[in-house]
């Protein structure tokens, strides 16, 4: 069934848990998110991404993941991730998402708040939970923007305790991605993460976390998180690595059979499926944080 952002991550609330933020952008990827879901009895969110539009359009995937989840047995949130433009959100609003994150992350602070303020009213609007995000996890999710920040500057990424509050009063977001020491796409050495940065946060805002950059965390690391408020962990560039290793290893296989031998599209799709499925199970069961099944 198809629920707001707001509602699930109240269910990670209330069982001390995080809830799989799965960018999402083919069909197989989609289908992995929610069927992992439905085995395991787990909320889940499937999410697009504004900067994976050339993956594949909002306009072709978007209408497809609200199905799926409308007709699904387990909670799903259809979720649009790292938003830049209003216009763009709105479109995913009519579509039926029921859950959008504005980033201004790489505006100064004062138009990060007001975009962020009206990101909040329109998402309201259409009864769809906002998130926002504080602070910077360095490059985008498709490899794009901060390439040259990391871990060795945080003071100048992190986000501010302070800051924190002002801002999730100013815009009136549902929850809040935060910085301390994830970042997108590959890490380049073991991700360092500052839990007091985290906790601070959370004692203060008492609003619920998201961390992105949440692929290539370490399972001790993701249960510390969640333990002191994470409740949505983006993941999307690992699991997106895994299957496309697999991909390869079923071409070579192909290619050792026989001289000649067809690869056809549809090995690679459902290899691809199989291997996110994998991924997604080990994670959900980690993200779940000891809970049992909820759906
Ligand atoms: P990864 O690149 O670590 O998978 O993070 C994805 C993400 O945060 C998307 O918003």
């Amino acid at each position: 069934m198809l629920v707001n952002l707001r509602d699930i991550t109240a269910i990670a609330e209330q069982n001390n848990m995080a809830i799989g933020a799965f960018n999402s952008p083919s069909l197989e990827a989609v289908r992995a998110a929610i069927d992992v879901a439905e085995k395991l009895g787990y909320p889940v969110i499937i999410d697009h991404a504004e900067g994976h539009e050339s993956f594949v359009p909002l306009d072709s995937i978007g209408p497809v993941m609200v199905a799926l989840a409308e007709r699904s047995s387990a909670p799903v949130c259809v979720h649009l991730d790292h938003c830049e433009h209003l216009s763009y959100m709105r479109r995913a609003l009519e579509m039926g998402f029921t859950g959008a994150m504005f980033d201004g992350s790489m505006l100064p602070y004062d138009r990060n708040v007001e975009l962020g303020a009206r990101a909040a009213e329109m998402c309201h609007d259409f009864d769809c939970g906002l998130e926002c995000e504080l602070g910077s996890m360095g490059k985008r999710e498709n490899g794009a923007g901060h390439e040259d920040e990391n871990v060795d500057t945080p003071d100048a990424i992190y986000t501010n305790p302070d800051d924190a509050v002002d801002f999730i009063e100013a815009t009136n977001c549902d929850i809040l991605a935060v910085s301390f020491g994830t970042v997108h796409g590959i890490y380049k050495g073991e991700p360092h993460l500052d839990f007091n940065v985290l906790s601070e946060i959370r004692k203060r805002t008492h609003t619920p976390l998201v961390m992105h950059g949440g692929s290539g965390v370490s399972d001790e690391d993701y249960h510390k998180a969640i333990d002191v408020g994470i409740r949505k962990v983006n993941y999307y560039t690992y699991g997106a690595k895994f299957a496309g290793e697999r991909v390869r290893k079923v071409i070579k296989d192909y290619e050792e059979k026989e001289d000649g031998a067809i690869v056809y599209w549809h090995d690679m799709t459902m290899a691809a499926y199989d291997e996110l499925c994998k991924t997604f199970e080990h994670v959900m069961q980690v993200f779940a944080n000891g809970a049992g099944p909820i759906a």
